[in-house]
């Protein structure tokens, strides 16, 4: 069954049989011309959505069903059944329940069900080939069952959706038609039905890495422009410390910092990352925070004078050991928090007057409220890729069925750079 991107319900997904139709048929119909299959469906609609849900009791049969066993084409007052010959597997990661603690690739299972290649008449909802998946921190926060604004939990027995590359291959929305390149929101699958089109951007330049708009020319790169320029009201000169530096994110915030010319230095965890931080992206410094017993020893070593700009992607000890180093009026953004995503209870932070001592802007954001920057970030960009003044490293993992592997590797550090998994090239 086909799963529509678009509307989170947080219902769970039940089985559901179904009588198929095989194929068109001429002569009289056999019992072999369908056959059942059972697949699962949300007992929930996707909000917006003003059809309602059933559970059917009684079927009727009508001779009149024998025509739409026919092709029918053209206006006529009977459709035709789409046959299974018709619709294409779909191979898919599903999402299997709620959990505590770290996620495990068996919080995920692959399974293969079908879809239709074209969208519904009368809808305007596109059908896409995914090309490559985005593994991003949030899904886990998903992964539970939200009770945050602006977040919605994945349905037990559905399709995991996340951040993808994609091409259009059916399109019932204006703006879309079959050959697009887009990337937004779509299915863990190697089909989708997207109805939630409105979050979809089509990709105009291919002039660089398609994946790339998983990262540094999607989301990602989005957040670490918006949060840098937009919340960090930096200065030329300034002091600047990012955590998970290497990552999506980090790497970007990083380079854009030496742009303006301040000071930056990062913290990762591996010696291959802190190599990377200093030879590739350009950092002043780096160090690997897991071999620093003392976070606070370790920031007043690379901040002697303090430090006027933090970028935070981790939260716990390294917040409470930034906060100790910060300078007057310094600013914190706070873009994410990963050291605390699988803790129950999350730690506490226990230095925070120094917000107060220091009068510390700490300003928490969401890069889905700088949309409206979408085209002067890649006015900006673009141009940097090409004469070379960015670079951006990726991880990409071949295959759907790495898919879960690839996102739980986040947790632990293993991805190096942005984390990307690779469906199928165009
Ligand atoms: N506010 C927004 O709109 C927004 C948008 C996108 C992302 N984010 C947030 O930005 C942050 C970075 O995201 P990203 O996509 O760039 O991910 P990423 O850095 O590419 O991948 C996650 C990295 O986090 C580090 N990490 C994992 N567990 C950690 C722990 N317990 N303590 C310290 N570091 C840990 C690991 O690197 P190491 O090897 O260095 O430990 C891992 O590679 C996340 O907090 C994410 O939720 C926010």
């Amino acid at each position: 069954m086909a799963s529509g991107v678009g509307g989170g319900s947080g219902e769970e997904a039940v089985k559901n049989k179904q009588v198929i139709f095989r194929d068109y048929v001429s002569g009289l119909p056999k019992e072999s011309d369908m056959e059942v299959s059972t697949t699962t469906v949300k007992l929930k609609l996707p909000e917006g959505s003003n059809g309602v849900m059933v559970k059917n009791l009684y079927l009727s049969i009508d001779p009149y069903m024998r025509i739409r066993m026919k092709r029918i084409e053209g206006p006529n007052a009977f459709s035709s059944f789409t046959p299974a010959s018709e619709v294409v597997s779909n191979k898919q990661v599903i999402f299997r329940d709620y959990f505590d603690g770290f996620p495990k690739e068996s919080d995920m299972y692959l399974t293969t069900s079908t879809i239709k290649l074209k969208v519904p008449e009368g809808s305007n909802a596109v059908i896409v080939k995914n090309l490559y998946l985005s593994c991003d921190p949030v899904m886990r926060i998903r992964m539970r069952r939200v009770t945050v604004v602006g977040f919605t939990s994945y349905t037990p027995g559905s399709p995991l959706t996340g951040y993808a590359v994609a091409k259009v291959l059916d399109s019932g929305h204006p703006d879309f038609k079959a050959g697009d390149l887009v990337w937004g929101p779509s299915g863990w699958e190697e089909y989708s039905l997207i109805t939630a089109t409105e979050s979809l951007h089509k990709i105009q330049h291919t002039d660089v890495p398609l994946s790339y708009y998983t990262g540094l020319l999607g989301m990602p790169g989005m957040t670490a422009y918006a949060g840098f320029y937009e919340v960090c009201s930096p200065k030329k000169g300034e002091y600047v410390f990012i955590s998970a530096a290497s990552g999506a994110v980090g790497q970007l915030v990083g380079q854009f910092a030496k742009m303006l010319g301040c000071y930056v230095v990062g913290s990762a965890g591996s010696k291959e990352k802190v190599d990377l931080l200093k030879n590739k992206f350009g950092f002043d410094n780096a160090f690997n925070y897991k071999e620093e017993h003392d976070l606070d020893a370790a920031l007043k070593r690379y901040f002697p004078e303090g430090i006027d700009i933090y970028f935070e992607n981790v939260g716990g000890k390294t917040l409470d050991a930034v906060l100790l180093n910060m300078r007057v009026h310094g600013r914190i953004a706070v873009c994410g928090m990963i050291s605390q995503y699988n803790l129950d209870p999350p730690e506490g932070v226990k230095n925070l007057m120094c917000l107060v001592y220091k009068r510390i802007h700490m300003i928490g954001f969401i890069v889905r409220d700088y949309v409206h920057l979408y085209t002067k970030f890649l006015d900006t960009v673009l141009p940097y890729i090409k004469e070379g003044k960015i670079v951006y490293v990726e991880d990409i993992a071949e295959g759907l069925e790495s898919a879960p592997a690839a996102l739980v590797g986040l947790f632990s550090g293993r991805n190096v750079g942005k984390q990307v998994v690779l469906v199928a090239r165009e």
